[in-house]
C-alpha cells in the first residue's frame, strides 16, 4: 500500500475522517474542514515539540496558532496538567469556537481531548498522533482523560475530535521500544477481531519492526478500520467495544503498581494479553497450540510476557479489582476463545485467576 488511505469513523453528525499518510502534517487542506473558527492550540510536549512544531505551526498559519509545551511522559498525565493547558487557553482569551491540536503520543491525545472536553463546556480538537501506539489506538474513539494516583485513565470523558491526522513519517523518529509497545495494540485487533490480520502480523513483524513504510501504513490502516469499526457500533462501550481492553486489566495493574511510566502502556498490554490467552486455555476455551502462536508474536514484537518482578500475584489481583469493567462487584475480563474471537466474561472461575496469575508471577525472570 503507498499513497494517502482515507478512512472515516461512523457517528452520523459527528462522523470524522482518519487520514493516514506520508507527509500529511504539511497539508492544511486536511486540516481546514476539522477546524472550527479562527483560534487553533497546538497542545504538544517537550520531546515532540522541537522535531515537528515549527512544521505544524506552517501548516496552521492561517489561523491564529498558538502553542502550549508540557512536560513528556505518562507521569504528568494528571489533573495538575489538564489544568496547565486550560491556563494557558484562558491567558490567551481562547474563545468557545477555538480547536486544540494534539500533536504527540496516546499521553498528549488523551490530554488535550479531555482538555478540549471540559474547556468552555467542549471544544472541538484534532489528533495527530505521533507514536505508534497513538496512530492505531487512542487517537481514534473519543476516549480522554488522565490518571489518578489510585488508578489508571479513572478521570475521563467521551469526546470525538474533528478528525485523526496520522503523519507515517513522524515514526521515523520514535524510539524502537515505543515502536514495539505500539505492536502490542495492533496484535488485540487480530487477536479480538481479525484472525487473517493476526496471520498477516505474523508474516511481517520483522519487517515492520524495521520499519517499512508501506508495511507501516497497512498496519495503521487496517487498525484504525478495525477501531474505527468497533467504536461506531458501540461508541459508548456499552458492549463490544470493551473488547478493546483485551489484556488492559492485566495490564493497568501493573502499570499502576510499577509506577506510571516505569512499563510503558504497550508493554504492559503485551503481559497482560499474554495473561488472558493463559486464563482463557485453563479455561478450555483457546487451544494451548493458539496460545502458542500468540506468545511467538509477541516475543518477535520484543515485548515482555511476564509481569515485572516487583509485582507479587496477590497485588495485581488487587488492582485489576480497581477496573473500569468491574460492575456490581464482579470483574470482567476480555477472554479468547480463538484468535481472532474474544468475549468480555465474568463467568471464570476465580482459582484459576489465580493460577494464572500464580504461575505468571513465579515464572518471571525481572
Ligand atoms: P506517550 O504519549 O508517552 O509517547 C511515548 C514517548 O514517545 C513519549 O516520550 C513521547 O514524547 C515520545 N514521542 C511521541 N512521538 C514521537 C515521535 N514521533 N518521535 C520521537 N518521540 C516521540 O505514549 P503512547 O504509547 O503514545 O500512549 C500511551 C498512552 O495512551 C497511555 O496513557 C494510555 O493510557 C493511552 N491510551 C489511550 C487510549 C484511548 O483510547 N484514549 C488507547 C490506548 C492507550
Ligand atoms: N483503547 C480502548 C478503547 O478505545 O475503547
Amino acid at each position: 500500500m503507498s499513497g494517502h488511505t482515507t478512512l472515516t469513523v461512523d457517528l452520523g453528525e459527528r462522523s470524522y475522517p482518519i487520514e493516514i499518510g506520508r507527509g500529511l502534517r504539511h497539508r492544511p487542506e486536511l486540516f481546514a474542514p476539522a477546524v472550527r473558527g479562527g483560534q487553533v492550540v497546538i497542545v504538544s510536549n517537550e520531546t515532540v515539540a522541537p522535531l515537528y512544531l515549527e512544521e505544524l505551526r506552517r501548516t496552521l498559519s492561517a489561523w491564529e496558532c498558538h502553542e502550549v509545551i508540557l512536560p513528556d511522559g505518562e507521569r504528568f498525565k494528571t489533573l495538575e496538567t489538564v489544568s496547565q493547558v486550560f491556563d494557558a487557553l484562558l491567558a490567551r482569551r481562547c474563545e468557545r469556537s477555538v480547536t486544540l491540536v494534539a500533536l504527540g503520543g496516546g499521553v498528549i491525545g488523551d490530554i488535550t481531548g479531555f482538555a478540549a472536553a471540559c474547556y468552555q463546556r467542549g471544544v472541538p480538537f484534532i489528533q495527530v498522533p505521533t507514536t505508534l501506539l497513538a496512530q492505531v489506538d487512542s487517537s481514534v474513539g473519543g476516549k480522554t482523560g488522565v490518571n489518578h494516583p489510585l488508578g489508571k485513565n479513572m478521570i475521563g470523558a467521551f469526546h470525538q475530535p474533528n478528525a485523526v491526522i496520522i503523519d507515517t513519517e513522524t515514526l521515523g523518529t520514535l524510539e524502537l521500544r515505543q515502536l514495539r509497545a505500539g505492536l502490542a495494540e495492533v496484535i488485540k485487533y487480530g487477536l479480538i477481531r481479525d484472525p487473517g490480520f493476526f496471520s498477516w502480523l505474523e508474516l511481517n513483524c520483522a519487517a515492520l519492526l524495521e520499519r517499512d513504510d508501506d508495511l507501516l501504513a497497512e498496519a495503521i490502516a487496517r487498525s484504525c478500520r478495525n477501531k474505527a469499526a468497533v467504536v461506531a457500533d458501540d461508541e459508548r462501550e456499552a458492549g463490544q467495544r470493551a473488547l478493546l481492553n483485551l489484556g488492559h486489566t492485566f495490564g493497568h495493574a501493573i502499570e499502576t503498581a510499577v509506577g506510571y511510566g516505569e512499563w510503558l502502556h504497550g508493554e504492559a498490554v503485551a503481559v497482560g494479553t499474554a495473561l488472558a490467552a493463559d486464563l482463557s486455555v485453563r479455561l478450555g476455551w483457546l487451544q494451548e497450540g493458539e496460545r502458542q502462536r500468540i506468545l511467538r508474536l509477541l516475543a518477535a514484537s520484543g515485548l515482555p510476557l511476564a509481569p515485572p518482578a516487583a509485582i507479587a500475584a496477590d497485588e495485581m489481583l488487587r488492582l485489576m479489582a480497581l477496573d473500569k469493567k468491574v460492575s456490581a462487584g464482579q470483574l470482567r475480563l476480555v477472554l479468547l476463545r480463538s484468535i481472532g474471537q474474544a468475549v468480555v466474561s465474568a463467568d471464570y472461575a476465580s482459582a484459576l485467576l489465580q493460577e494464572t496469575l500464580l504461575t505468571a508471577c513465579s515464572g518471571r525472570q525481572g
